[in-house]
């Protein structure tokens, strides 16, 4: 019998919007959600910092028995994942995975875009790792990426501001610099796994014919794609549909926010790693 949940991993809360559409597609699977959010945000910290916590993080979920792990994070997959699929998994576990969010999205953006002009939304790390841009180009040479770093978002979600007035003021200023830079971009990516939370701000103040993408139903149907692919992965995964919640805060402080992320009532475990 497998015994292995899928590790759905994230600095704070932003990955249950990842969780909660992968859940909605492959509702069968077991899943550990794991939240480092007493280290959170990942978005300013140097790749050092972000590599050795997502690391740290990843290895407390394979010792939980994973055997694939996804980082539902922007900042960590631009900034750790390749390390870590290079150089550590050979030393932990050859069999075992660990997969990012960056990759799956630069696969599909080019199918939104008529203009051929990308705009990518993200945290300060992933913009300046340069990720979302060396990926599409992989894909689509042909695309022209424009990048626009949104610090303050994060605070703002992770501090349950986002639907205040006060949040408007920064999301039109970053949305008002990414267009500055190009007046044809016709897709915008929201590279951060926080930002679905924004969307209807974001929206409000793009252009009404911008396309907007969430990373959560990409990375779900690329992870569907991936294991129909990878049966000997597929095997080790463990189906009797249970989620659980871990945080590396206080469980009671996790629940109430998560929930908003999540979408439904989140019972968390508080853990160090
Ligand atoms: N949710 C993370 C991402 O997708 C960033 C949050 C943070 O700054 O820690 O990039």
């Amino acid at each position: 019998m497998p015994t292995a949940p899928i590790g759905i991993f994230d600095s704070g809360y932003g990955g249950l919007t990842v969780l909660k559409e992968i859940k909605r597609v492959m509702p069968e699977y077991d899943y550990i959600y794991l939240g480092d959010n007493a280290r959170n945000p990942y978005g300013t910290r140097s790749f050092s910092a972000v590599y050795q916590f997502t690391l740290e993080s990843v290895n407390k979920l394979f010792s939980m028995g994973c055997q694939l792990v996804i980082l539902a994070c922007n900042t960590a997959s631009a900034k750790a994942l390749r390390t870590i699929q290079q150089n550590d998994l050979p030393l932990i576990d050859p069999n075992r995975r660990v997969l990012g969010v960056i990759r799956p999205t630069a696969e599909v953006v080019g199918n939104y875009s008529t203009t051929g002009r990308i705009g990518v939304l993200g945290t300060q790390g992933t913009i300046n790792s340069d990720s979302y841009k060396l990926e599409i180009a992989k894909f689509f040479p042909q695309l022209k990426v424009y990048q626009q770093a949104c610090p303050m978002w994060v605070p703002l979600i992770e501090n349950n501001e986002h639907l205040s007035p006060g949040a408007n003021y920064f999301v039109q200023k970053y949305t008002d610099e990414l267009l500055s830079q190009n007046a044809d971009i016709d897709t915008v990516i929201l590279g951060c796994t926080h930002y679905p939370l924004l969307i209807e701000k974001i929206r409000f103040f793009l252009p009404p014919a911008i396309n907007i993408i969430s990373q959560g139903a990409i990375v779900a149907a690329s992870l569907k794609d991936y294991l129909g692919r990878h049966t000997e992965i597929d095997e080790k995964c463990s189906k009797t549909s249970t989620v659980r919640f871990y945080t590396t805060d206080k469980a009671e402080m996790f629940n109430g926010n998560a929930s908003i992320f999540y979408g439904s009532d989140v019972v968390s475990e508080s853990i160090k790693i």
